[in-house]
């Protein structure tokens, strides 16, 4: 987008305010008033005598992501109108009759947002690995079962791509137990070291499972956020920055979304991968979820549904989780107890353990759908990697 001005949609409007809508947005630099229907950066809408009809409309644009952000606007306003906005994912509610200091405002500060959105996808765009974030909607929904096999089954498709698999979760990094790991450097220690952090000290001291994944692992007694002090935080992200510029994937086991170090992680994330299950309390929390995601200006198309452990017996289909969520379900992996838990005791990936299953299946399609890599029969394959 570099320098160009964003672009402000109105729609449905009335005249009566429309010419002051026009003035206080050709007032501030940075925008562009258009009036092409089509894709735009803000949307102005007003609620008019058929509010429901425009909140139908809302939920249209929010799916179809013609507008980045929605801004409303209504003559009168009532408490109901102003929750339902809000559940809808509104930003802004400009009041009438205008106020001029208050939409500049309101303006600015979305410009803000865009511009700091702007400066992350830049910088993401220098490095080469692509970093993909599993999160769990709740605690035990399959959030370490789905990153530990997709990056395992990443790692077997063709042209040997590099696979990092590293486990950020702060209050049970259980990732070593998955692939039966031990006395594996965890990424506080690499951190510690930083001053010796390059790629070659860092292909050292990283462990490289059978499969071909190397993994870093969470320090054993994290306690929680809190413990991350501000200068830990910083020497990790230099860790994961160098990571992303010499694995072709990472995938981060990112546990709970918990504080700060969570918004980094969706932050620097290609695309966010959030696990749920067909229950209501993890149906709900990804809903609340996603609209946090909203909140922090995240691109919708970068977040992705998982929906875990559904089967015919769910008894809620994915459509009405859909219409929940009022988001789209990439994929829904099917429930395997015994596939799964038998995968986590013996510290074997599903693989090698459940190669023929169609909970393995579904996961190999999934990551192949993320890297767009496909599955190598024969792994013999040496690169630049194995030196290390
Ligand atoms: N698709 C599935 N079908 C059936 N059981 C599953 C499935 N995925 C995971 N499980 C089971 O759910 C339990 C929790 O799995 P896992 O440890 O991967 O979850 P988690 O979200 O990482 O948990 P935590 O919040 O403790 O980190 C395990 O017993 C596992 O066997
Ligand atoms: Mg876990």
């Amino acid at each position: 987008m570099g320098n160009e001005a964003l672009t402000v949609r109105l729609e449905n409007v009335n005249f009566r305010v429309k010419e002051e809508f026009i003035e206080i947005i050709r007032s501030v630099k940075g925008l562009e008033l258009v009036d092409l229907t089509g894709r735009c950066n803000l949307l102005i809408l007003e609620i008019g005598r058929d509010p429901e009809k425009d909140f139908r409309r809302i939920s249209e644009i929010q799916a179809s992501g013609e507008a980045d952000e929605i801004f409303l606007t209504a003559l009168q306003v009532d408490s109901n109108m102003l929750i339902k906005a809000l559940r809808s994912g509104v930003k802004e509610f400009i009041p009438q009759p205008l106020k001029k200091d208050e939409m500049v405002e309101s303006l600015l500060k979305f410009l803000q947002k865009k511009l700091e959105k702007e400066k992350r996808e830049a910088s993401s765009k220098s490095v080469k690995g692509k970093v993909f974030t599993v999160f769990g909607a709740k605690g035990g929904v399959g959030t370490s079962t789905i990153a530990v096999n997709l990056a395992t089954a990443m790692a077997q498709f063709k042209g040997n791509p590099s696979v990092a698999l590293v486990d950020m979760n702060l209050l049970s990094g259980d990732v070593p137990l998955f692939l039966n790991m031990k006395s594996v450097f965890n990424w506080v220690e690499v951190a510690r070291n930083i001053s010796r952090l390059d790629a070659t000290y860092l292909m050292t001291i990283i462990q490289k499972h059978a499969s071909g994944l190397h993994v870093l692992p969470a320090p054993v007694i994290m306690g929680d956020d809190t413990c991350m002090s501000p200068d830990l935080i910083t020497k990790v992200e230099k860790v994961l920055e160098l990571m992303r510029t010499i694995f072709d994937f990472v995938v981060i086991d990112g546990g709970l979304l918990l504080g700060y170090v969570s918004t980094y992680l969706i932050g620097i994330s290609d695309k966010v991968l959030l696990v749920t299950i067909p229950s209501l309390p993890g149906i709900i929390n990804t809903r609340k979820l996603l609209d946090a995601f909203h909140d922090l200006g995240y691109p919708p198309g970068d977040t992705i549904v998982v929906m875990n452990r559904y089967n015919q017996k769910s008894g809620i289909s994915i459509d009405e989780v859909r219409k929940i969520i009022k988001r789209d379900i990439r994929w829904s992996i099917p429930n395997d107890y015994k596939s799964t838990m038998n995968a986590i005791n013996t510290g074997v990936h599903l693989l090698k353990s459940a190669p023929n299953t169609d909970i393995t299946k579904k996961i190999i399609e999934m990551a192949a759908d993320l890297s767009k890599g496909e599955l190598c029969k024969d792994k013999e394959k040496k690169s630049f990697f194995d030196r290390f």
